[in-house]
């Protein structure tokens, strides 16, 4: 396909660098937006009498055509084209002749580029809200499915005071309301239009840049021109927040995977969602968690391949900024992809109980709780602490657990006990007294989902 600039002053490429220089491969995705924002442009430059109301009529019908072919496959787009925009400008003047050349009067590819990138990713933003939205519903609802199921609590990974199940899924809710925030924050932030930027600094002819910015659904047109055409935070803000998005899934991942394990054999994961071993009969891999973990990985990549694009680049426009789309657009993907596969793979997610509490059993996850009885009962925390210990140490000894030693040995340790810390040490009770503010009792844990929910309504009113 011929060039927009070929001519006398200059001739053609090399065929090497013609393929290099092409940016049609990933930017014809893009098509349906570099048509929408012609289509307002050149209603604009027809309504401001800058082109003829005649040649505007004609190019919005030329590009309601070209529209329409691209969707129904009438049309496809020619993959020697320099890119989106050439092939779609060429199009139409193939099709309505020289009001066709008139459509790029007052614009040039670079606020146009901008235009487009910005009304794409908007629109990717808010399926990874909706599909964001989507996880955090199923992970509240599997919290409050499992706002009474024990487990132990880890840090270090060692069992550290037990806590229910429904209570660390909600910390991962939590989590995801965050990626939610940074999403919407960031759309609101990138609503901007550029159109009407020109090359870089604005044009003579009398445009109307808050209509097109109105008319293409943006809240009003970016302030300063050079700005307009050389701002790429938004795709900076999208990768970054899809990197902290694909952070949390890959803890949770991780957790999955580990929970899956015959050593915990906490959860398990539904058929259609792990795969078989080639060799190992047995076996049951959590391919899709893996996965998720993994392409965390690439996810960074983007955002470190697009930060280190834009570092030190001069203002305005500079060829550099082509490689934005390929980082911007894999970061896009891979979230999406993983957030599709996330959501049902937790809500079909079986969930043993029994082995979480025997887990929880073992391993004096209430020893702290021992201790709080003892000071309860009138013993200084320290020689609480101390003689917690010591029985603890017993317990290990005999191969018993706290919930099984006799009450004498207690009150060897401490004389003040008696009967009802059997009671106090129950895993029931340990839970059910973490009534502190975003403690792990049951009762916290559904007021935390009853959160949960409010936000979730806040969520699908915007969207
Ligand atoms: N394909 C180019 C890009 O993606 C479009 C803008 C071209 N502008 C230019 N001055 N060559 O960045």
């Amino acid at each position: 396909m011929a060039k927009l600039w070929e001519g006398d002053l200059h001739s053609q490429l090399d065929s090497f660098a013609d393929n290099f220089n092409s940016s049609i491969r990933f930017d014809s995705r893009m098509a349906q937006e570099d048509i929408r924002g012609s289509m307002a442009h050149a209603a604009m430059l027809g309504a401001q009498g800058i082109i003829s109301a005649r040649d505007a009529d004609a190019i919005r019908k030329g590009l309601e055509g070209i529209l329409a072919d691209l969707a129904s496959g009438a049309l496809t787009v020619d993959p020697t084209a320099e890119d989106i925009h050439s092939f779609v400008e060429g199009e139409l003047t193939a099709r309505v002749g020289d009001a066709g050349k008139r459509l790029h009067t007052a614009r040039s590819r670079n606020d146009q580029v901008a235009l487009d990138l910005r009304m794409y990713l908007r629109t990717q933003a808010d399926e990874i809200v909706s599909l964001t939205a989507a996880l955090l519903k199923t992970v509240k609802d599997r919290a409050v499915e499992h706002a009474e199921t024990i487990m132990p609590g880890y840090t270090h990974l060692q069992r550290g005071q037990p806590i229910v199940f429904g209570h660390l899924l909600m910390a991962y809710a939590m989590m995801l309301t965050r990626d939610i925030g940074r999403f919407r924050d960031a759309r609101a932030r990138m609503n901007r239009s550029p159109l009407g930027s020109g090359a870089l600094a604005g044009t003579t002819y009398p445009i109307d840049r808050a209509a097109t910015a109105t008319a293409l659904g943006f809240d009003g047109p970016t302030v300063n021109s050079i700005d307009g055409v050389s701002d790429r935070d938004f795709c900076l803000e999208l990768c970054g927040a899809a990197a902290i998005l694909m952070m949390h899934l890959s803890r949770f991942a991780e957790e999955i995977i580990l929970w899956s394990s015959w050593e915990f054999r906490f959860v398990e994961l539904s058929d259609a969602y792990t795969t078989g071993s080639s060799i190992m009969p047995q076996k049951k891999n959590s391919d899709m968690a893996e996965l998720c973990r993994g392409k965390t990985g690439r996810v960074y990549g983007d955002l470190m391949a697009l930060l280190t694009v834009m570092k030190g680049l001069p203002l305005a426009y500079n060829k550099d900024m082509q490689e934005d789309k390929e980082a911007v657009f894999d970061s896009m993907d891979t979230v999406r992809a993983c957030l599709q596969v996330f959501e049902p793979m937790v809500r079909t997610m079986t969930v043993r109980a029994d082995n979480m509490r025997q887990a929880a059993a073992t391993g004096f996850i209430n020893a702290t709780d021992l201790a709080d009885y003892m000071v309860k009962k009138g013993l200084p925390f320290r020689d609480a602490y101390r003689a917690t210990g010591d029985l603890v140490a017993l317990c290990m000894k005999r191969g018993v657990t706290l919930e099984q030693l006799p009450l004498e040995e207690y009150r060897r340790a401490c004389p003040l006990l008696d009967e009802a810390l059997f009671d106090e040490i129950s895993l029931e009770t340990c839970v059910a007294r973490r009534l502190s503010q975003g403690g792990t009792a049951p009762e916290s844990v559904r007021e935390q989902a009853a959160l949960v929910e409010e936000f979730l309504k806040d969520v699908s009113d915007i969207h």
